[in-house]
């Protein structure tokens, strides 16, 4: 019987995920049917669309922009959160929380929220090969994008992190904020600074802002230095890791972030297992 999925947002028309999720099936012989689903841009109108699909049959649905934050309200409220999904601030990824409805919830009720972005980050940088154990990290953002990768980077073993920041302010009340959510977070040591003052040698270098939109360039220091420089936008040029390439970093965009955050969503929803490299050369391959 052919599965249901969709993806949400607003825009939504230039999603690849429903690309992604059919290139999945293929590899492991699964019968799904993977839409993209447009939704106006407030809150009642979500969830409307989201108890509609899981009503009807749906098996797991992804959320983008801009209803990640509302997407974890409404799980909060219902089905549950994942750890992730709660140091996170976001829901990325839907399912019924099958325990519930056992015990006699209804699916409206048991909607449930998980995040897979951060350990999509994660797993990409471990498939290049980059070690992640005992590595010295510095994270620059400290909006939704870095918040959701924070967790997954402590459980990946790294020594150290330092979150830089324009407003520095945000990235100190972010490392609060988390510490006190997680006990894993709180037992790390998190430095912050501005991100012009981050100097220094690191292992990675992560690009967590959202200045790869505007084609401005961050403020980075001559004295900063990495042997892997990580951003997390794709399909564009990149000033940041150019700025890096020129010092002997390796480097990667993020487009294997998308990947990965895709392939735990639909393991999690199948209980297939992805071949992450293989799917995503035989993505690119077509684009
Ligand atoms: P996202 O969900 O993509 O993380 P966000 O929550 O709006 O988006 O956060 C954007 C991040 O990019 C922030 O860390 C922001 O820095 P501030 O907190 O100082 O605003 C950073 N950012 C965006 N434009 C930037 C720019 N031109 N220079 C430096 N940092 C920038």
């Amino acid at each position: 019987m052919t599965q249901h999925f969709i993806v949400i947002g607003n825009p939504i028309a230039h999603s690849k995920s429903p690309a992604i999720h059919e290139q999945f099936a293929r590899q492991v012989g699964a019968d799904i049917s993977y839409q993209r689903q447009y939704c106006p841009a407030d809150d009642a109108s979500f969830i409307a669309v989201v108890e509609a699909f899981f009503c009807g049959g749906g098996v797991g649905a992804n959320v983008t922009v801009p209803f990640k934050q509302t997407a974890y309200d409404c799980c909060a409220a219902r089905g549950g959160l994942s750890d992730h999904a709660k140091t996170a601030g976001a829901v990325n990824t839907l399912l019924i929380n099958k325990a519930l409805v056992a015990k006699g919830a209804s699916i409206a009720e048991a909607i449930y929220g998980d995040n897979t972005d951060g350990q999509g980050l994660v797993n990409h940088i471990a498939s290049l090969g980059w070690p992640l154990a005992d590595a010295r990290v510095a994270l620059i953002g400290a909006g939704g994008a870095a918040r959701g990768v924070i967790l997954p980077l402590v459980e990946a073993g790294i020594d150290t992190l330092t979150i830089a920041n324009r407003t520095v302010s945000k990235a100190t009340d972010l490392v609060k904020e988390l510490s006190d959510t997680s006990p894993v977070i709180a037992a790390k040591k998190i430095e912050s600074c501005a991100t012009s003052e981050l100097s220094g040698a690191f292992d990675i270098v992560i690009n967590a802002t959202s200045i790869g939109l505007s084609g401005d360039t961050l403020p980075l220091d001559n004295n900063l230095n990495c042997q892997y420089a990580y951003d997390m936008m794709y399909g564009r040029a990149l000033p940041f890791l150019q700025h890096f390439a020129a010092r002997d970093a390796q480097v990667s965009e993020g487009y294997g972030m998308l990947i990965g955050q895709a392939a735990l969503s639909f393991e999690r929803w199948t209980g297939h297992t992805i071949d992450v490299a293989k799917a995503t050369e035989s993505l690119s391959q077509k684009s």
